[in-house]
């Protein structure tokens, strides 16, 4: 009786296995007749029943059924693993001898280009390239250029405080006042440099931006001389024409003090976010530097004069390359980098 059912068993098995049409349905076939509640594990379960001599050769026989079903299930199995196997090889493939993508090395900020040019212009001109901390007192940042505590000039600048007297620069301005200290009169210097102001970020405003200081100090120093240095400045970096306006202009620490306007290079004059929709850009606050000034830093306004200016140098990054939004310049993001 048992033997029968255990042939009927294994026929029908071994009908499956060859009928599974996939490595699922064929596990399906496995849990069926071979699993631990399967039609054999059944069967073995009965032979309790059985009379002793019996046991023997049925289970004999049990044991057969059931190592042959399993191989003609391994067979079946490998079967199917190797076909999928071929499937992903022949999708999934890489060509080693293609040459390796390979690392793009990185280039220079534009920022850092443009600043390294006018470091160049100036150089030539017989400057010297000064650097100030961007951590600064409030006496270089604000007292030593004529602008007192509560004069209103504090105002224009939104700063942010620090602790014990300092904060963050809110223009490169105070290095004109290390520079005059260290340098003495006469001097031709310039100053790039980080500076911070607790501005909105918006397409045009920055709380981070970059500004360059100038400074020239002599005898007999006079508005041509600053005019003539800004046309050769302005002339080197945008090597071509540009439309250029001056307007009075107040700062505290510069009398007369001049606003040098450019024509905005971005829309050409129509008006676009980068220009306010006014066509033109501040570019190049300018000035005589105020006698104060000069006093302050020990350097007597009778005999000696001088000019400064504090270019935005971030907004002449955005007008030469066409820049829209003053967040891509610290976006950090390849994809306007790597234009560079
Ligand atoms: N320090 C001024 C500013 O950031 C700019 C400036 C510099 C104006 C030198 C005149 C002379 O607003």
């Amino acid at each position: 009786m048992i033997e029968e059912s255990l042939q009927q068993i294994a026929s029908k098995a071994q009908a499956a296995i060859s009928a599974a049409a996939t490595s699922d349905a064929l596990e399906a076939v496995r849990v069926e007749y071979l699993g631990r509640n399967g039609s054999l594990a059944g069967l073995s379960k009965e032979m309790k029943n059985l009379k002793p001599e019996e046991k023997a050769s049925v289970g004999k026989l049990l044991n057969q059924v059931k190592n042959s079903l399993e191989q003609d299930f391994d067979v079946r199995k490998a079967a199917f693993d190797k076909a999928a196997l071929d499937a992903r090889l022949a999708t999934e493939w890489v060509d080693l001898t293609l040459p390796a993508s390979g690392t793009r090395p990185g280039s220079i900020h534009p920022c850092t280009q443009v600043q390294q040019e006018i470091e160049d212009l100036f150089v030539s001109l017989g400057f010297t390239v000064l650097d100030g901390p961007e951590v600064e007192t409030e006496n270089n940042n604000f007292d030593a250029l004529n602008i007192p505590t509560d004069h209103p000039a504090r105002d224009m600048q939104d700063t942010f405080w620090l602790t014990g007297g300092h904060l963050l620069r809110t223009h490169t301005s105070p290095v004109q006042v290390r520079g005059m200290k260290k340098l003495g009169p006469p001097l031709r210097m310039i100053a790039p440099g980080r500076v911070f102001r607790n501005e909105e970020v918006d397409a045009s405003h920055e709380h981070t931006f970059y500004q360059l200081e100038g400074m020239m100090i002599d005898r007999n120093v006079s508005i041509a001389n600053l005019i003539y240095f800004m046309k050769t400045l302005l002339a080197g970096i945008f090597k071509r024409e540009v439309t250029v306006r001056l307007r009075p202009g107040y700062f505290p620490f510069v009398e007369p003090g001049f606003e040098l306007d450019i024509q905005c290079l971005i829309c050409g004059g129509p008006g676009c976010p980068v220009c306010k929709h006014s066509g033109w850009v501040e570019l190049l606050p300018c000035g005589l530097v105020h006698p104060n000034v000069l006093r302050n830093a020990g350097i007597d306004p009778e005999e000696y004069g001088g000019f400064a200016f504090g270019l935005g140098l971030t907004r002449l990054v955005m007008m030469r390359y066409a820049i829209d939004d003053i967040r891509w310049l610290q976006s950090g993001d390849l994809r306007f980098l790597k234009q560079f």
